[in-house]
């Protein structure tokens, strides 16, 4: 059965990207197999990953997919303002704390895949409500091709962010709306304690240029020169930099950096639910997981037979801090409602 790819359909809705695949007049005459079975899932990684994702599940399956793009605090919102008739059935990607609170407001369904007995336990939720799909770590990108213009290093530390010389040149993603954003503000709690951390990300909160809401952003502007300093997951300013972006230089924090077990779960009375289960039995396969490097997502995977991205070696034996996803999850509002006070928002 030759079935292609005839059309991708990226609406704009209420500044969400949603994408339909084969779902949006493609040729029906092509569908021998007729879509018996369809599938709405929430995504928290890079739409060209959700692209390459859908379309390969579909091909194997014959279910019809309808995916849309969300940070992680946006789908959050989502799944609170469904939560009485919910529309999707899975939500995949972004940090696996968006998906802890999820779990502690009653948002998720209790599933644990076949295929979760591979995962290691320590990216897997003990209780079967999320399994992690791939891991990524925070830092810094910047243009190197500006630093140079100014006679500037690029930050090796968290306080180096603080040097009056980058003051304004710095963007990071908003922790209220990004995943990205949350694993950073989370770090600075557990690396500093909640004072000492609201102290810094207050004195962070006066050298940044601006803040944006998905994680990948600042990566990409630093890269396009928009900023002197983006601070987001380094495997999205690698495939920024092999994307063209050649004025970037990564570099990461030398007391440590947080890192994100990006997950997958089921949504609670969400539709088609034996199609969903069906996606996450598949995304935890070796071969499932190795599908993001083929477009560019560049994450460590956290299935033991796949092949990681080799555009992640540059990133491996990076310092890493002891970061607890059960605080950071359960703790989310509480700890971005602290730093929104702080920073006065
Ligand atoms: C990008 C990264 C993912 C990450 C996601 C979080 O897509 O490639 O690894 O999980 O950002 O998105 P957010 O917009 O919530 O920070």
């Amino acid at each position: 059965m030759k079935k292609t790819l005839k059309t991708v359909c990226a609406l704009s809705l209420t500044g969400l990207l949603l994408f339909s695949l084969g779902g949006c007049g493609g040729d029906k005459k092509e569908n021998a197999r007729p879509a018996t079975q369809k599938l709405t899932i929430y995504w928290g990684a890079l739409e060209d990953f959700m692209a390459a994702d859908v379309a390969a599940f579909e091909k194997e399956t014959g279910i019809k997919v309808t995916a849309v793009r969300m940070s992680s605090g946006e789908t959050l919102q989502r799944l609170k303002a469904e939560k009485d008739a919910p529309k999707a059935s899975v939500w995949f990607g972004g940090p696996a704390d968006g998906q802890i609170q999820a779990k502690a407001d009653g948002l998720l369904e209790k599933y644990v895949s076949p295929n979760a007995a591979k995962i290691p336990d320590r990216f897997r939720d003990r209780d079967g409500f999320w399994t992690g799909v791939y891991v990524g770590y925070l830092g810094f990108a910047s243009n190197g091709k500006l630093l140079k213009e100014k006679n500037l290093e690029p930050p090796k530390n968290w306080n180096d962010l603080l040097k009056p010389e980058y003051k304004g040149q710095i963007v990071m993603p908003n922790p209220k709306s990004s995943g990205t954003g949350y694993t950073l503000l989370a770090s600075m709690f557990q690396l500093r304690g909640e004072e000492d951390a609201l102290e810094y990300m207050t004195k962070l909160d006066k050298q940044m240029k601006n803040y944006q809401k998905s994680g990948s952003a600042p990566a990409k502007m630093a890269g396009q020169g928009e900023c002197l300093i983006g601070i987001s997951f380094l495997h999205d300013a690698i495939k920024f930099r092999e994307g063209g972006m050649k004025d970037l230089i990564l570099t990461h924090p030398s007391e440590g950096t947080g890192y994100e077990v990006g997950a997958v779960s089921l949504i609670k009375g969400g539709p088609d639910q034996e199609a969903a289960k069906r996606f996450i039995d598949w995304c935890l396969t070796a071969k499932a997981q190795e599908i993001g490097q083929t477009v560019g997502s560049y994450q460590f995977l956290t299935h033991p037979d796949a092949k990681p991205p080799k555009q992640a070696d540059e990133l491996k034996g990076i310092k890493l801090i002891k970061y607890n996803f059960l605080w950071a999850g359960r703790h989310r509002d509480e700890v971005v409602n602290k730093w929104e006070k702080a920073i006065g928002k």
